[in-house]
């Protein structure tokens, strides 16, 4: 299988996000990463539930929403009103990680669930089996720009044995960071899906990126 391209619209111009969300459209990208932060869990705050549907109604790619919120459970029937298609929750907000990821599942999406860069992906023995997706944050969460954490490469290969031990269908998306040099390493340690946000949208091409991303 060929890895995926999520282009995250947080590094768009919001003063043109129509045209950020139409490029998108028209590239190679497999899905729209959207990141959704609460000033709480992070020191940050982006967009929220307007925005996701006018984002919506714009794009023709699946949806991939990254909360980065403190009780996403809440909010599990809100994100599958705008349509989403995969939620993705952070482990260390979810007390009860195994029954947000039955509820989200229950109401039609895919469950991921979210590594800080602190969080070792030994904690998903018990549920690794049970996810569509986790998500390595590459960067701690909260702006678009920063610097790929080496050590991500490792978690991505220790969850990768782990999956295939366990021989589930499990995907890995990687978030942060993400550029030609540093999408090229965690391909090689075991990822399915690259998001990248600087990288694409402070290109004067962000539609070559994705190509090139794409292609990688
Ligand atoms: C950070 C977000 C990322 C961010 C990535 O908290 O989860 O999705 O937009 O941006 P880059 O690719 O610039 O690191
Ligand atoms: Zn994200």
């Amino acid at each position: 299988m060929t890895h995926k391209i999520a282009p995250s619209l947080l590094s768009a111009d919001f003063g043109n996000l129509q045209a950020a969300i139409e490029m998108v459209n028209q590239s190679e990208a497999d899905w729209l990463h959207l990141d959704i932060m609460d000033g709480v869990f992070v020191p940050n705050i982006s967009f929220g539930f307007p925005v996701l549907k006018y984002v919506k109604e714009i794009s023709t790619k699946p949806l991939d929403v990254h909360l980065m919120i403190t009780d996403p459970i809440k909010f599990i029937k809100e994100i599958k009103g705008i349509g989403a298609y995969m939620m993705n929750v952070h482990y260390e907000t979810c007390v009860h990680l195994h029954r947000t990821v039955e509820q989200i599942r229950e109401n039609g999406m895919k469950a991921g669930v979210t590594l800080n860069p602190h969080t070792p992906v030994s904690l998903l023995e018990d549920i690794v089996s049970d996810v569509d997706m986790v998500l390595i944050m590459s960067v701690n969460p909260g702006f678009g720009g920063q610097k790929f954490i080496e050590h991500s490469t490792e978690k991505i290969s220790v969850l990768k044995e782990m999956i295939l031990r366990k021989n589930a269908n499990t995907l890995i998306e990687v978030d942060g960071g993400i550029n030609l040099d540093t999408g090229k390493k965690v391909l090689t340690a075991g990822a399915d899906i690259l998001v990248a946000g600087n990288a694409i949208f402070s290109t004067p091409d962000p539609m070559q990126m994705i190509a090139k991303l794409k292609t990688l």
